[in-house]
């Protein structure tokens, strides 16, 4: 049961979810409450219920929740159809570490396709993908639809294609591109992926540690 009107910090705190529930379904334990997964999640067991209850409750409290049904549960939230198809754009260094993360290290992902624009690459395989010329891929995406591209190309390239990207129809963006699309498209379903900020963010805290 899923609520479109479903707050995007608990949309956030559904993949964490699912991490700690694979963990407790790998070591076979079938049960878990909702206090053991507040500790996990550094949250409370009301904020586990409350953030369950957008979900229709996933079943009953008092007892705990079963690991199966939640395993099951949210896998469907996060992947309603078993599997996404995703393309890359950009088949550098962090075009070859985020397609072998995504075909090793991801379930319910599939990578389909790697595209760029240096012909001396156009046509040779990447992690076993073919890599396609750019020019190319609003062609693909027509044909294949799929669900996401996946961005790692530099600013000024994402700038460039935002029309194109647009073109393809696709939905949604796993945006590594220092580019921010929703200036070019507001509709498109963006998730930006910074490393430099987090790592700011976490000099920040170093730094100011007595303060939080
Ligand atoms: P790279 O130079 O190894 O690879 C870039 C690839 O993109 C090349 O194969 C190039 O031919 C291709 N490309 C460039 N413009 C294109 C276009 N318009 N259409 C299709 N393909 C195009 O660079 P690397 O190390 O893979 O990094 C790529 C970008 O990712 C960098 O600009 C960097 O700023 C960014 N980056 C972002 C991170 C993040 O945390 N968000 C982390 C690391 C890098």
């Amino acid at each position: 049961m899923s609520n479109s009107k479903v707050s995007l910090p608990v949309i956030r705190r559904l993949p964490r979810y699912f991490r700690y529930i694979t963990e407790l379904k790998a070591s076979g334990k079938t049960r878990v409450s909702s206090s053991q997964l507040a500790i996990f999640m550094g949250s409370t067991p009301s904020q586990v219920r409350q953030d369950f209850n957008c979900f229709g409750g996933f079943g009953q409290q008092g007892i705990g929740y079963s690991v199966d049904l939640l395993y099951d549960e949210i896998e469907h939230l996060l992947f309603p159809n078993n599997h996404i198809d995703a393309v890359l754009i950009g088949a550098g260094s962090l075009g070859a570490t985020i397609a072998n993360f995504v075909l090793t290290e991801t379930e319910g992902v599939n990578l389909k396709a790697i595209f760029d624009n240096n012909p001396n690459i156009i046509g040779k395989n990447m992690s076993n993908i073919k890599i396609f010329d750019v020019n190319t891929l609003v062609n693909y995406c027509k044909e294949n639809k799929p669900d996401l591209i996946i961005i790692c190309i530099p600013k000024s390239g994402a700038e460039e294609l935002a029309p194109i990207i647009v073109e393809t129809g696709v939905k949604g963006l796993w945006n590594f591109s220092h580019y921010d699309f929703s200036v070019y498209d507001k509709s498109l379903i963006v998730e930006n992926v910074h490393l430099r900020d987090s790592l700011m963010a976490l000099s920040y805290r170093i730094n100011h540690v007595e303060e939080e």
